[in-house]
Parts: C-alpha cells; structure tokens; sequence
C-alpha cells in the first residue's frame, strides 16, 4: 500500500494507472476504521484496478460545538487495516493542503441538506459535499463506494454528482452491523456500557416501523409517532424518525412504492444515526 500524503504525488500516482487505463475506486473516510469501513474497501476492489482510500477528519462538516477535536484518530491502526484490505493507496492530507485560507468556494445541495440532520446540524453537508467534491477532484476516480447508513450523506452526493455533471459512478454499500443489530458507527465509542445495550433498539424501532408498513399499515405519521414513543421510553432523545421517499427524501405518501425510514437519535451525548430501506 502507497501513502501519500501530498497532493502531488497523489496526482502523480493516479495519473500513471490512468495512463495504463486502470480503473480507480475511491472510498472516503475520516478514518477510526471499523469493519463497515472494510466492507466499502472490499466493495470497491471489486469495482476497480486500484483503491484509493482517504482519511481526512474534515472540519468544516462539524459543527462549534461538535466533536471535531475528540473525534477518534487512530491513524496507526487504520493503516494495518487497510494495508491487509487490498487498498491500494492511502491518501492522508494535513487541513493545509486540503483548505487554502483564502477560500472563497462551497458547494451546497439546497433543499435536501436543510432537514434531518442538516436541521439539527446546520453547514453539516456543506462541509460534506464541499470535502467530497474536492476529493472527486483530486482523486478524479472513475467509481466511489459511500456506506448506506448515512442515507442522507448519499443523497446529497448522489445530487451534487448529478447536478453537476461529475463523471463518477457512485454506489452505496449496506450498512454493516454488530450481531444485535446496532449499526457500525465511529460514534459508537463514545457510548458507555449501559448506553450500548440500549443502542440496538433504534434498528428495532425501524425494524418495527418497516414491519407495519410491509403489513399495510397506511398512517405513517402515527406509525412515526409510535416509534418516537417507544425510543423516549427506551432512554433516547429522539431527533427525528420520518418515513420518506427513498429517491428525494420527501415525506412519503401512499403513491410512494421506494421507501426509507431515517432516524437519529441521541443516547446520552451520543447522535446515533440509521435508517431502513425497501420496496412496497
Ligand atoms: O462519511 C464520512 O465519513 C464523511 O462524511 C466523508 C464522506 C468521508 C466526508 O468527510
């Protein structure tokens, strides 16, 4: 595995398997890598000739009060991950050679990254589209792989390739999940014994949700009001849980046949974050 962590000879690297017409995958990451991270790489080394992984804790997609400087590096680590993961580079920048100082440009998917969690975290996918369009940038890969547990993270990049024509094939990957059903998040570590045996309750919840609508159960919003009371009563601090239309996120009515079911909530400090998907 090459590490680079400049990017010149990131560009100098990806412009010679290019010239040998290799096909470029690229999985972005801030790192802390758990085994949902590996699923994106295997994923991604199917797709490709060779697998770019970066690692960037980004900052502009926290917020001031957010866990910017406590979220985990573990860079050490994640490189023995990778290095036995087929990757085939790891690019690791400094913030300096990510964000001038004088940098005027932003890219932001108005609309879709104002509700849900852009509500509760405002500039939140700015910061992701904006790091994301500047990867596809410097990358320039033919295909990236993104975990479908940020369900809204992939459509707001799934509209920002669209809407401006970025010549990448994205595909999302499942999310990856411990045996009680808990989604593999980085966050998780910030939960506390007690707090992590009461974390598989928010896929229950969806999975509950999701059983109901399968079963024909027409009233969404009592069908959300449900859950919300079952996640308050469980110990959470509920944030939202919406059943929406899988393709644009809108509320979803009865004509909607693609569906997903986002929620977030917090567990003590901790915002967990998972959704479910299916077809009526
Ligand atoms: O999903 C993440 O880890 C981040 O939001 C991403 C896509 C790497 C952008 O910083």
């Amino acid at each position: 595995m090459i590490i680079v962590n400049s990017v010149f000879d990131l560009r100098a690297t990806i412009h010679t398997w290019k010239q040998d017409g290799l096909r470029v995958a690229l999985v972005a990451t801030m790192g802390n890598l758990h085994a949902g991270h590996l699923k994106l790489v295997n994923s991604a080394k199917q797709k490709a000739d060779k697998v770019v992984v970066s690692i960037f804790v980004n900052p502009t997609q926290f917020g001031v009060n957010e866990d910017f400087a406590s979220y985990p590096r573990t860079e050490q680590e994640d490189q023995l991950k990778l290095a036995t993961e087929n990757t085939d580079l790891l690019f690791l920048p400094a913030i300096t050679d990510i964000y001038s100082a004088n940098a005027k440009t932003t890219v932001n998917v108005s609309g879709l990254s104002d509700s849900y969690c852009g509500a509760s975290r405002p500039g939140h996918f700015s910061g992701v589209a904006t790091i994301v369009c500047k990867l596809f940038n410097l990358v320039q890969p033919d295909i990236a792989v993104f975990g479908l547990k940020d369900f809204q993270q992939f459509t707001v990049i799934k509209t920002m390739v669209n809407d401006l024509n970025i010549p990448i094939e994205l595909m999302g990957v499942d999310t990856q999940r411990e045996s009680n059903g808990l989604a593999m998040s980085s966050r998780n570590n910030y939960l506390t014994d007690s707090e992590r045996q009461l974390a598989p309750q928010l896929y229950q919840t969806l999975c509950v949700a999701q059983t109901a609508i399968l079963a024909g159960q027409q009233s969404y919003a009592a069908i959300e009001q449900q859950a919300i009371q079952t996640l308050k009563k469980a110990g959470f601090t509920p944030d939202y849980f919406t059943v929406c239309n899988s393709h644009d996120l809108s509320s979803a009515t009865q004509q909607d046949k693609e569906l997903v079911i986002l929620a977030a909530a917090k567990l003590g400090t901790t915002r967990l974050i998972d959704n479910v998907y299916f077809s009526l």
